[in-house]
């Protein structure tokens, strides 16, 4: 035990970590070497895109998001598995197909799916092709907190406890909390007893995938809106399950963005970090200050939390999926944002947001 004396003392905003590029070219190298190596026992040819200013525990390409290219050959299937990690998965190459709980779908390029808490999963490739996905996980926010929980094990057993897990979810009668009230006690404040703190209520989560041939005809709305939008062009891929805290998952949305040609989006900052992957077309992006040009296939550390940044599309547009930890910044009163560098910082979520010029373009 250490006693740090910080009287007089205000906590000051830490260093964001610099933006980092990961090209397609070096992403397609570590595709072709993970298949070239011998198949692990778990069927898990994995690696993860680390920041060079990442520390343990919890490396990942920001500090609370970590990407992972995973590949399978032709016929080849990994060991289920589960953890108390929440993910997204997209498909960047080949055909396959993915388990996830209940949910089972066909997988291909630029689909994208949420991976939900202690679901089983698994992966098989179907095609003739690799099949590579980028799996982007709030594990490492877990492991700062050294509370990830994952395990693998034969499909039976995990996907048996995951049924049970399940069955048992249907009350039987009334729950221990209906004899425990709640009580007002003075000025909105409540006494709430211990049956309730170990039976909150539930929100039923579950795998659901976002097909790119049914979202790619959806986009023309988005890319489309006239000129002078102040706004960002994108939709986000939406899990009712996160409710107000407009997700993916519990810890990220998912953002598909189609951008025409020349469009310069105005600097700004938010406290949820993001991560793009650039899948069409072109662009350039300044962050903190630094300027970075990118192309399909390419994959960025496109905002660290707090960081100034804006992107601007190249003469053809550009598509690009964005995770950002923005649910887990609402669901802690944490999401700070300026949606121009002269606007005041909001709270989002507590308070109202940014409104944009939609009503005067459609
Ligand atoms: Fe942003």
């Amino acid at each position: 035990m250490k006693l740090v004396d910080e009287s007089g003392r205000f906590p000051e905003a830490v260093e964001t970590w610099p933006s980092v590029l990961i090209t397609r070219e070096e992403i397609a190298r570590e595709v072709e070497r993970l298949a070239d190596a011998p198949a692990p026992a778990n069927g898990r040819r994995t690696a993860s895109i680390v920041h060079p200013l990442a520390q343990a525990p919890g490396l990942g390409l920001a500090p609370g998001i970590d990407v992972h290219i995973d590949v399978l050959k032709p016929g080849e299937s990994v060991r289920v598995s589960r953890s108390n990690s929440t993910a997204v998965g997209t498909c960047i190459r080949g055909y396959g197909a993915a388990r996830i709980g209940p949910s089972g779908f066909g997988i291909e390029m630029h689909d994208v799916w949420n991976v939900p808490s202690m679901h089983p999963v698994f992966y098989e490739n179907s095609g003739s092709d690799l099949l590579v996905r980028l799996t982007f996980s709030n594990r490492p926010m877990l492991e700062k907190l050294m509370v990830f929980y994952g395990e693998e094990a034969d499909d039976a057993r995990i996907s048996d406890a995951w049924f049970k897990a399940v069955a048992d979810n249907v009350p039987e009668g009334p729950r221990a909390k209906d004899n425990a009230p709640i009580v007002a006690i003075c000025g909105g404040a409540f006494l709430m007893p211990y049956e309730h703190l170990v039976d909150p209520d539930t929100v039923e989560n579950r795998a659901l995938h976002w097909p790119w041939s049914v979202v790619e005809p959806q986009l023309k709305a988005v890319r489309g809106i006239g000129e002078g939008y102040t706004g960002r062009r994108l939709y986000i891929l939406y899990n009712p399950a996160t409710e107000r805290r407009n997700g993916t998952t519990h810890s990220f949305f998912a953002s598909i963005a189609a951008y025409p040609g020349d469009v310069v989006d105005r600097p700004h900052r938010h406290s949820s970090a993001a991560i793009n992957y650039w899948f069409g077309g072109s662009g350039r992006s300044t962050v903190s200050g630094e300027k970075l040009h990118w192309k399909a296939g390419d994959l960025m550390l496109s905002a660290p939390g707090w960081a100034v940044h804006n992107h601007a599309s190249g003469s053809e547009g550009f598509h690009a999926l964005t995770i950002q930890d923005h649910p887990l910044m609402i669901a802690a009163e944490s999401l700070i944002w300026q949606e121009t560098m002269k606007d005041q910082i909001r709270n989002l979520g507590t308070q109202i947001g940014f409104q944009t010029n939609i009503s005067e373009l459609v």
